[in-house]
């Protein structure tokens, strides 16, 4: 069984933000996860809804904790909490998703906003009638159903993880299929932006230097914001470049063209999203959000985090705040990560070393 990375791969993950592991998942198993999925699916529904007891049902989790994906992990980015959750994320057949890709770096609040433009503050990014959407204390989940802050004193508004992992269940080949789609190489820039706030002392995070919370689409219509201006600002140069793949609207993005039992690895950092499916099959991928262990926090391997599942494991999974010892800032330490992404990867440290000196 692979139980690393080789260097090639490696080169992969640092120049690019993610990398593909061929055939990473036997056959059977993939078999029988799609068909344990399947068994759920309305049939004649065009909407297709998960039950949540999937997400941690052996038989989709051991996808990751009994194939190579664990072992490889371990080896290039260390130690990490068992994975008991993931997202079972299936994209209906002949869904248009809305059509245009909603690329985001994962971490971010996503819910209810007012629908017009009118309504946000341009000072502030926020709804003008904040406390109706936000809630009246915005760093507690209560009304606004979900974390705006991850921090009590609000100074980190973004959830995080070391590492995304998806998993696919069946072939996504043809284009048009509902590819993940990655704005390729931009993780580095994203932890730029991440580094800049910080060295600002500014709110890291929307709401912080350069990175408005709401932003009104092209329709005037507001939407809960998941990059960086600048690097919204790169996408725009890239697609404005034109198409580098034919029938590939979005030259941005960079599909993700997997066979079933494909898995890919990727940094939190790097931007991504799912696309429309035109085909006639439901596109099925399992995602992982997995991050390396945090010596001195006592709250690793808790339940409550949801690890595998969460993308905010700093508070428990439903949004509660955990106890930390005075010895452990949780913020502190994800911003030093945030910042340094490459610190969680021990079997890195080497081609970065390298690279960095180069
Ligand atoms: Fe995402």
């Amino acid at each position: 069984m692979k139980t690393d990375l080789d260097q090639s791969e490696k080169t992969r993950l640092y120049e690019d933000g993610y990398v593909i592991i061929r055939n990473a998942i036997d056959a059977d198993a993939i078999a029988q996860a799609k068909s344990l999925i399947e068994s759920f699916l309305p049939k004649d529904e065009r909407r297709l809804l998960v039950p949540g007891k999937l997400a941690t049902d052996e038989r989709i989790t051991g996808l990751f904790t009994e194939s190579c994906v664990q072992q490889v992990l371990e080896t290039v980015m260390g130690p990490f909490p068992p994975v008991l959750s993931c997202q079972v994320a299936v994209t209906p057949p002949f869904n248009k998703l809305g059509g245009v890709p909603g690329t985001h770096v994962d971490g971010g609040w996503s819910g209810e906003l007012p629908e017009h433009a009118e309504e946000i503050d341009p000072q502030t990014n926020r709804p003008i009638e904040a406390e109706r959407y936000f809630g009246k204390n915005d760093e507690r989940r209560g009304a606004n159903d979900g974390l705006l802050w991850m921090d009590p004193e609000r100074t980190l508004s973004y959830g995080s993880y070391t590492t995304l992992v998806g998993i696919a269940l069946n072939d996504q080949l043809e284009l048009g299929n509902g590819q993940f789609a990655v704005l390729k190489g931009l993780h580095e820039e994203v932890e730029d932006c991440f580094r800049e706030q910080r060295d600002k002392g500014d709110i890291v995070g929307p709401e912080g230097y350069e990175w408005p919370r709401i932003r009104i689409d092209k329709a005037g219509r507001p939407y809960n914001n998941g990059l960086p201006n600048r690097i919204r600002k790169i996408a725009g140069e890239r697609a404005a470049k034109g198409a580098a793949i034919e029938s590939w609207p979005w030259p941005e993005l960079t599909p993700i063209n997997l066979h079933a039992g494909d898995a890919i690895i990727a940094l939190h950092s790097l931007p991504h999203t799912p696309t429309p499916n035109l085909g006639p099959n439901p596109r099925m991928n399992i995602y992982f959000r997995v991050r390396r262990l945090r010596e001195g926090n006592p709250n690793e391997g808790t339940r409550r985090v949801a690890h595998g599942v969460s993308d905010h494991p700093d508070r428990g999974y439903f949004g509660q705040f955990l106890e930390y010892p005075e010895h452990h800032n949780p913020w502190a330490t994800t911003k030093d990560a945030l910042c340094d992404h490459w610190s969680e990867w021990d079997g890195m440290q080497e081609l970065v070393a390298a690279r960095r000196q180069s």
